[in-house]
């Protein structure tokens, strides 16, 4: 089974600064210590920022998915390092915007995920995602996107375990502290291994509250253990082996297996 090397970059955005924020992450990406790096997490809305003030300024940042720039560019980038990348943009599809993590790879967009679960005041600017949770094989491993809150329904972890993900790719904006230890759960209750990708830094655009995004992307594994945690305040890239293998052994002991005792008749 195959090993696969994965990373995250955690970056601190410049609120509607497109080309610089994308600057950053292909600049960090051509330093030598990323060399080999097969699939990268990057951060929900990572070029835009989070704090939009209004739908009229989010829909003047958000991107159609088909011809827009930050998939023209980390489509280049993907195709230039044969690499696989998930990241979270600003998505505008006709009147609708969405929150949406997309994976690109080598010949470009692959697979869109909108922000189903919407925190805070997303709720007065997105609109709630549409599409069902997917599953996607990216050669070495099987993948799925998830975004940020999702990380409190463990359905949602446990929907895409179902449909035989390895590898939980989140892209994320966090600013409550609780995640990145209830990804160990997600990750031990289901084995399989997620890569966290938040930002830091600090968003204080008028609308009321200043957010301070607490960092601490992760690599967890199938067992539970944090392989990789960056710090909170600093932007940090990281990239490990792992063993697909370990996320297709659903075996707790030699005679329990997670999902076939799954006793779904008395729940
Ligand atoms: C979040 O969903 N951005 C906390």
């Amino acid at each position: 089974m195959a090993v696969i090397k994965v990373g995250f970059l955690q970056t601190k955005p410049v609120f509607g600064d497109l080309c610089g924020n994308l600057d950053r992450v292909i600049k960090r990406l051509g330093r030598s210590d990323t060399a080999g790096l097969e699939l990268l997490v990057l951060p929900e809305l990572f070029s835009t920022g989070y704090q939009f003030t209004s739908k009229k300024e989010l829909r003047t940042l958000a991107e159609d998915l088909k011809s827009g720039y930050s998939v023209q560019r980390l489509s280049a980038l993907a195709k230039e390092r044969n690499l696989h990348i998930v990241a979270g943009l600003a998505e505008r599809c006709g009147k609708k915007l969405y929150n949406s993590p997309v994976l690109i790879g080598p010949k470009g967009l692959i697979s869109v995920y909108r922000k189903a679960h919407l925190f805070w005041n997303e709720k007065s600017i997105f609109n709630p995602g549409d599409i069902p949770l997917e599953v996607v094989n990216i050669g070495k491993a099987r993948i799925g996107m998830m975004i940020c809150y999702d990380w409190i329904y463990p359905e949602v972890a446990r929907a895409l375990a179902l449909k035989g993900v390895d590898i939980l790719c989140h892209p994320s904006n966090l600013v409550l502290p609780n995640c990145p230890q209830a990804m160990i759960t997600r990750c031990l209750e289901n084995r399989v291994f997620a890569i966290t990708a938040n930002r830091v830094g600090t968003e204080d655009r008028g609308a009321g509250d200043a957010l301070t995004f607490i960092g601490k992307s992760q690599i967890v594994t199938p067992r539970g253990e944090v392989l990789l945690r960056a710090a909170s305040r600093r932007t940090a890239f990281a990239m490990a082996n792992i063993n697909v293998a370990d996320a297709r052994d659903k075996k707790i002991t030699p005679k329990n297996h997670i999902f076939r005792d799954m006793r779904q008749d008395i729940f």
